[in-house]
Order: C-alpha cells, then structure tokens, then sequence
C-alpha cells in the first residue's frame, strides 16, 4: 500500500485502546456532572470531530450539540491569529455549555473561543480537550475535563491533524521526520 498513512507514525503515545478507556472516562464523569443541566457540546472543527464523535456516545443523558469552526493554524505552528470560518447555530442562553476541543496547545484558540461564548450568557461554560500541552501554554487557561496530557511534541491522528492529513488515523502519534516536508 503505497499510500499506507501508518508508515509515517514514528511513535503511537495513545493507541486505539487506551484511547476508547480515557474518553469513556471523560464520559461518565461529564454524565454525573451535567445530570440535572442542560448540556449543549460546541465542536470546535476540524480537530475535535473524532473525539466528539465518540464522546457524545460515551455520555448517557440528555445533549445537544453544535459546531462552530476557527482556523489559527497552518503546518506545525500556531499563526497565533484566530478567525471564526463557522459560528454556532443555537443561541446559548440557558444552556451549559461544554466547548469540546482536540488539544489545548498554547491556549490562544480557547482564549478566543471562551470570551467570545461567554458574551453570550450561557447558563455556564466549561471546556473539555481531549489533550493539553501545558509546556507549549501562551495564555493562562485550564481545562475542566482533559483527557491526557502529552508533551510539547506535534501529534497527529484521532481527528488531530498535520496539513489536513492524518485525521483518519485511529489513535494518536508523532510523525517521522520524513514525513514533514519543507518545515
Ligand atoms: P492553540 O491555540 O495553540 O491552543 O492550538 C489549538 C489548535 O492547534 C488545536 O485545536 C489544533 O487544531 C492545533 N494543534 C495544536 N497542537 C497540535 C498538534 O500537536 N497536532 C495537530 N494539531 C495541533
Ligand atoms: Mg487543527
């Protein structure tokens, strides 16, 4: 298979079992906590699709959902610049709000989100990623519900992705040096 994404995988940090543990994990305690609110998940595209995609399966009471997409990165590194491609469908007054995120990297793309959402009066707003790389943080911010932490390495896999490629991948690693080109 000439093709074949797996060959570029240097190192698998979470495969596809340990993965299913920790976000049936994040599941359960986000039922107990929101069982007597009313959850509505924002998406944070592209990114968190996987991860949303599963967690949602994971959690046994009443949700909505919805999606909202910001572009801040090109390659391997943040432009630090964060622009709305997609806002939300739904009004967020009375809900609590849990924004679902991929990676919590320098913290620059929730920052944004947060205070943008927040000026909308939800009832309440939490965040839950996936991963947090607290080595790579710019701005003060900490995740509610976190999945795993990682090291301040460029991850692909599970909805993370490197120039578009990789999202497919059903667990998560880092990328061999000949597979990212011209950086
Ligand atoms: P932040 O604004 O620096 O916190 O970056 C958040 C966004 O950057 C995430 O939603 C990801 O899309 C992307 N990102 C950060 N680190 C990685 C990585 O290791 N692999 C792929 N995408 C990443
Ligand atoms: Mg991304």
């Amino acid at each position: 298979m000439s093709n074949d994404m797996n060959r570029d995988i240097e190192r698998v940090l979470i495969s596809e079992e340990q993965m299913k543990e920790i976000v049936a994990g994040l599941g359960s305690k986000i039922t107990e906590d929101y069982k007597d609110k009313q959850l509505l998940m924002v998406s944070v595209l592209k990114g968190s699709l996987v991860f949303m995609a599963d967690l949602m399966r994971e959690i046994k009471i009443h949700c909505e959902i919805d999606f909202m997409s910001i572009s801040s990165y090109k390659g391997l590194k943040t432009t630090g610049v964060v622009k709305i491609a997609k806002d939300l469908d739904l009004p967020l007054e009375g809900y609590d709000v849990l924004v679902v995120e991929d990676i919590l990297d320098s913290g620059i793309t929730l920052n944004y989100i947060l205070k943008l959402l927040r000026s909308r009066n939800p009832k309440s707003i939490k965040i839950c990623t996936l991963l947090d790389k607290p080595d790579n943080r710019e701005v003060e911010i900490k995740a509610d519900y976190f999945g795993a932490v990682i090291p301040d390495e460029f991850v692909v896999g599970y909805g993370l992705d490197y120039n578009e490629k990789y999202r497919n991948l059903p667990y998560l690693g880092t990328l061999k040096p000949s597979a990212i080109k011209g950086e």
